[in-house]
């Protein structure tokens, strides 16, 4: 279903959005988001596009990557315009953003706001690791107009930092987050990783606690990946670590809703806990919603108008790409209005909101209806016309979307 689009085929019209990618682009929500591929180390269950490297080649070292990611900024807004949507949200990611200093990922918003219409109550998104931010690098993202900040916890537990490969100390995230609220921060963030290898109830329930004792208003909690290729997949099958079991991660998931309920944080997305609507994650509300976002940097997927493509993978193909003037995009393809229509109800499916029952095929009905009856879907919510998982629905959110969109 790869289509060759003009936005990749011609190096005299290298950034061309098709008009059919245009439509509905002044009145859809539009976010951009800048992948900064760089970390100290890589953690061993990692496997996202990121390099403890310093040496990438001429625009794809550290010192240079802020201008490479403004030079594709620039080609975004000529590509995107002239009627140019205005960005509802900014999220730095990595990698480790804050491997770059503060006043690099200044200058990225800096140049966002002079290219495109910024709303006045933008959200902007940085990720960061605990150990590489200090009071005055946060003070200066804060300064720059970063508003929320996303750290890496993973786990209060020493041991269980230790199997993940992480750098930093069990009470450097909880410190980190009381950091970024002095430095004015409201919205602050911590991630917490749950099923390590060696990971007990009692680890967990620490980890919790000490999520709970520190000022955030947003918690991400995610079921440990093996990913295929990675140090920890490799240390699993030598038999050096054992694999967590299904169970323990459905045991670990309820007892992290239950502790966050109680604590004040409803669940707004399967994996995402806030303490109330303004601290929700609106940049990843607008990936949930299919909406339209632009991803710089090597990797990065974007998504416009039913136009998804995606940037090739090594910062130096992507710096040289960009020095010559072409498109960074390595493929594209565009979605039919059937796929648009089933990564809409895979999405929302997750959220707490749920989605229409009329989004869903009228066998995918007649499947929600086995689903209320199964305790999969709330039956209150299913009366009023709309599919939303239970506490149990939950649990099982991939094989209740696999059954209503088969
Ligand atoms: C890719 S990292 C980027 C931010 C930053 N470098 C960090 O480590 O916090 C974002 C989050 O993805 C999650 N993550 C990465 N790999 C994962 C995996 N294999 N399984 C579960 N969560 C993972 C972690 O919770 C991490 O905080
Ligand atoms: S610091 Fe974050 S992005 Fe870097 S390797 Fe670790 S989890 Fe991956």
């Amino acid at each position: 279903m790869n289509t060759v689009l003009p936005l990749l085929e011609s190096p005299t019209r290298p950034f061309v959005l098709p008009d059919s990618a245009r439509e509905g682009l002044a009145t859809t929500p539009f976010g951009l988001y800048v992948h900064v591929p760089f970390c100290a180390t890589r953690c061993g269950y990692c496997d996202f596009n990121t390099y403890t490297s310093d040496e990438l080649g001429p625009g794809a070292n550290r010192a240079e990557y802020a201008g490479t990611a403004i030079a594709e900024l620039r080609r975004a807004a000529d590509a995107l315009g002239p009627d140019l949507p205005t960005v509802s949200t900014v999220f730095v990611g990595g990698g480790t953003p804050t491997l770059l200093p503060a006043d690099d990922l200044a200058a990225v918003l800096a140049e966002i706001r002079e290219l495109f219409p910024v709303a006045g109550d933008v959200e902007v998104t940085t990720e960061a690791n605990p150990e590489t931010v200090t009071p005055q690098s946060l003070a200066r993202l804060r300064e720059a107009g970063f508003t929320r900040v996303s750290l890496g916890m993973q786990s209060a537990a020493e041991h269980v930092l230790a199997v993940l490969d992480r750098r930093h100390t069990p009470g450097r995230a909880v410190e980190a987050a009381h950091e970024a609220r002095a430095a004015g921060f409201e919205h602050v963030n911590l991630d917490l990783i749950y099923g390590t290898p060696g990971e007990s109830d009692e680890d967990w329930a620490a980890s919790l606690d000490a999520v709970l004792a520190s000022p955030v208003d947003h918690v991400s909690a995610y079921a440990l990946i093996v990913e295929d290729g990675t140090r920890l997949a490799r240390r699993i099958s030598r038999g050096e670590l054992p694999m967590t079991d299904d169970d323990v991660l459905a045991d670990r998931y309820v007892q992290a809703d239950a502790t966050l309920q109680k604590a004040g944080f409803h669940w707004y997305e399967v994996s995402n806990w806030a303490t109330g609507d303004a601290a929700r994650c609106r940049h990843n509300e607008l990936y949930w919603a299919n909406a339209n976002w632009w991803g710089v940097g090597p990797g990065a997927h974007s998504h416009v108008g039913g136009l998804r493509w995606w940037n090739v993978r090594h910062p130096a193909a992507y710096a040289d790409r960009l020095a010559a003037g072409l498109s960074p995009a390595q493929d594209a393809e565009l979605l039919s209005e059937a796929d648009r229509a089933l990564e809409t109800i895979m999405l929302g499916l997750r959220l707490r909101d749920g989605l229409p029952l009329d989004a869903l095929s009228a066998i995918g009905r007649e499947r929600a209806r086995g689903a209320v009856a199964d305790g999969l879907l709330e039956p209150e919510a299913h009366a009023a016309g709309r599919a939303v998982l239970t506490d149990r629905g939950r649990l099982l959110a991939d094989a209740v979307i696999r059954d209503l969109t088969d």
